[in-house]
This record gives C-alpha cells, structure tokens and sequence, in this order.
C-alpha cells in the first residue's frame, strides 16, 4: 500500500526562533531553499521559489500577512501557499513545528507499506 508521510528535520539556525513577526529568512534545510516567515505569531516555510518565475521569495516582504514577492509582487498566503488574487500558481508550504528543543520543518515523502513496515 502506499502511504503519505511526514520527515521532521530540526533547523539549527539561531535566528529562526527569534525571527521578528514579519521577517523573512532564508535557509537552506536538507538540500532545499526555504523561506521562513512568522505570520501573526506563527512560524510558517515556504519553498523559496516563486511560482511565477522562479524568483526568491525571501528577498521580499510580508504585507497583510502575505508573503510578497520581490519582483511582480504577487502575493501568497503562507500558511496555505494560496496566491492572493489566483493569478498564479499557489507556493509549496511545508508544516512547522516550534518544539522545546528548536524548530522542525517537515517534508512530506511517500512510501509503501508492506506488512505493517514502512520500506523506506
Ligand atoms: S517572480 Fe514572483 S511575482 Fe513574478
């Protein structure tokens, strides 16, 4: 059978927790570039990939709780990666977890399920 699943990877990167509400970061966690953000509290990842045309979204800012991007400026929802307006393709967003011992962000992977193993 095939199943969804979650990877968590801590992100050691002394500014994240302490990243003003606002803020964007960039980091690159496991090979990928990620935007982090905190939204009205909340810390969100987004692929640091505009979907429009490929720009960085972390060279930009937040506006009404959006993510803007730098360049059109177009706008996404960073909890849900939604464009704005739906005049463009919505941005992966990946769940973030604030734990006692840091921040995870996880990273969503696919597997098969044999006798009650996951093979990989
Ligand atoms: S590259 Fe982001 S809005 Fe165009």
């Amino acid at each position: 059978m095939i199943v969804d699943r979650i990877r968590w990877h801590a992100v050691a990167d002394d500014r994240l927790p302490g990243l003003a509400e606002g803020a964007l970061l960039h980091l690159r966690v496991h090979g990928r570039d990620i935007c982090f953000v905190r939204s009205q509290g909340v810390l969100h990842a987004l692929a640091d990939r505009c979907p429009h045309q490929g720009k960085r979204l972390s060279g930009g800012w937040c506006d009404e709780g959006y993510v803007v991007c730098p360049w059109h400026r177009f706008h996404f929802d960073p909890a849900s990666g939604r464009a704005r307006h739906g005049v463009c393709a919505n941005v992966e967003v990946f769940p973030v977890e604030e734990r006692t011992d840091g921040p995870f962000i996880g990273f969503p992977y696919t597997t098969f399920r044999v006798l009650g193993m996951d093979l990989w």
